[in-house]
């Protein structure tokens, strides 16, 4: 492809990775030690990082360099999922490692921080670029970026960016509070906040599938497109994590955030280019023309869920009231679904609807599209009926696209049966797909914001589902109401029964 070629961008296609230093406020915490550091090895080992790179982890615990080199040791063996370890490159890019004790509230961490980074130039020749990457407790985030802001770390010889991980904020307001204070120090352009699905190749993949190919666009609409339904559903509970859990619910913990943006990436209109921006626009403009529920559609159209004990296979499993942290009469939702309406010409009319919850019989995200019956069936009913065509997007696991329609049965008669033409991803592709987090965290050193979230679509996604929050705050939920392991409350099928659609059972 040639450079002079508008739609060409080196910044994505032909990367050049700078020197920096990466660092991790929270270095101790669970996301270091399950996702980014594994994420950063898994760079290294794919030659991918320049040489003069370096990460300087924070955490209150007292730890030598060594002490921390370990620690990461012991936790990138054990979570780097689908890749082989090295030793010989782990000991390379250990080398790059450090560590420094220090409390986000004491002004002084800063000031010492400031020395570390002198010394970790000096030696890694990180050239003053640095990535900060704010991992710690959500209520420290502001604390962080002023005191990295009051220590004169946001400026130097290099780029200065921050990336904040979700929550931004547990509503609106917050939202709002918190990108001032994130501004005080940094411009929007430096904030990069990672929302780890849109970094998913299935979710990436939309994109291409819709906008490299010329078939599927013109019949993206409601002319042709019957509803949407957007899945993402966990086997697990809560898993340790109950105390966060119960501020937070399945509306804010995935719908809010990752769900809402896999359905803008399915909504949007196409971008004139592919540069960070025109992509970015056309998902919050999908965000911003999502039908905000007045509280009587919110009865309508949301459920709230939350799973009680069961016993599967001869396993006791506990309710989310049982959980470690969880108060015992908690009214927080484990199982959130909604039916969301876009006011534009597009998808007027057409519903969206989303659904996630923990302790479901499977582990699966997916989005399947349902097109319009043909509007006239000359077979008869057969088995196959008048079954409407479905495209199926898997974000997880078995990734993959695979399209429904309705064929001949072989033999006599005229008798239709549905049949799928499928596209698996290990199968095509035979090689091993980046994490999230790689794509994020290379993402963020190119200084390439596409895959994050700007501030106006999180607040954007906020206003989509704050009127629900109210609504379900001031309701009494007769909780628990869907056993563990099942697909959650009868009243979500309602839902759905109430337009004459069904979820589908993936
Ligand atoms: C996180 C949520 O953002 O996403 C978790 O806080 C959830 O509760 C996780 O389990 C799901 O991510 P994935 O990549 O496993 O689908």
């Amino acid at each position: 492809m040639s450079l002079e070629n508008p739609f060409f961008d080196p910044l994505r296609f032909e990367r050049k990775m700078p020197e920096c230093a990466v660092v991790i406020f929270g270095a101790n915490g669970d996301l270091t030690k399950r996702k980014l550091l594994p994420a950063l090895y898994r760079l290294a080992y794919e030659r991918r990082l320049s040489p003069g790179f370096a990460v300087v982890g924070i955490s209150r615990t007292p730890m030598s360099d060594d002490q921390f080199r370990d620690k990461m040791r012991e936790s990138v063996e054990k979570f780097l999922e689908d890749s082989p370890f090295d030793a010989d490159i782990w000991d390379e890019f250990a080398r790059h490692l450090y560590y420094m004790a220090g409390d986000v509230a004491d002004p002084e961490c800063y000031t010492r921080l400031a020395r570390c980074l002198e010394e970790v130039q000096e030696k890694a020749k990180t050239g003053g670029n640095v990535l900060f990457y704010l991992s710690t407790q959500p209520s420290q985030y502001s604390e962080a970026t002023l005191g990295i802001g009051k220590a004169g770390l946001a400026k130097g010889s290099g780029w200065r960016r921050l990336v904040v991980e979700k929550p931004f904020g547990h509503d609106l307001d917050s939202a709002r509070k918190l990108s001032d204070d994130l501004h005080q120090v940094f411009q929007e352009s430096d904030v990069y906040r990672i929302d780890h699905y849109l970094g998913k190749e299935t979710v990436q993949n939309i994109l291409a599938f819709r906008f490299g190919n010329g078939i599927f666009e013109p019949l993206w609409d409601r002319r042709y497109v019957n509803h949407v339904q957007i899945t993402a559903a966990e086997s697990i509970g809560v898993e340790g994590r109950g105390a966060y859990y119960q501020e937070a619910g399945a509306l804010r913990d995935m719908i809010q955030n990752h769900l809402l943006q896999v359905m803008a990436t399915i909504a949007m209109e196409p971008s004139a280019t592919f540069q960070p921006d025109s992509v970015r626009d056309e998902r919050s403009k999908l965000l911003r023309s999502i039908r905000t529920m007045k509280p009587d559609e919110v009865l309508r159209n949301t459920v709230a869920g939350q799973y009680g004990p069961a016993r599967i296979g001869g396993e006791e499993l506990k309710g989310f009231r049982q959980e470690p942290g969880v108060s015992p009469d908690s009214q927080t939702d484990t199982y959130a679904a909604a039916t969301f309406l876009v006011e534009n010409w597009r998808w007027a009319g057409v519903p969206f609807y989303i659904r996630t919850g923990k302790h479901l019989p499977k582990r699966v995200s997916e989005i399947a599209i349902e097109f319009h019956s043909a509007p006239h069936t000359m077979f008869g009913a057969g088995d196959g009926g008048a079954a409407p065509n479905l495209l199926i997007l898997r974000i997880q696991p078995e990734e993959g696209i695979s399209l429904k329609f309705l064929s001949k049965r072989p033999g006599a008669g005229m008798t239709l049966r549905n049949v799928s033409m499928d596209f698996n991803y290990g199968s095509s592709f035979g090689e091993r797909s980046p994490s999230a987090y790689e794509t994020l965290l290379l993402d963020a050193i190119t200084g390439d914001a596409t895959l994050y979230t700007r501030q106006d679509m999180v607040e954007a996604s906020w206003a989509a589902v704050e009127p629900v929050l109210q609504v379900w705050h001031q309701q009494k939920f007769d909780f628990p109401n869907y056993p563990a392991g099942s697909w959650g409350p009868s009243a979500s099928d309602a839902m759905l029964a109430k337009r004459g659609h069904v979820w589908r059972k993936p």
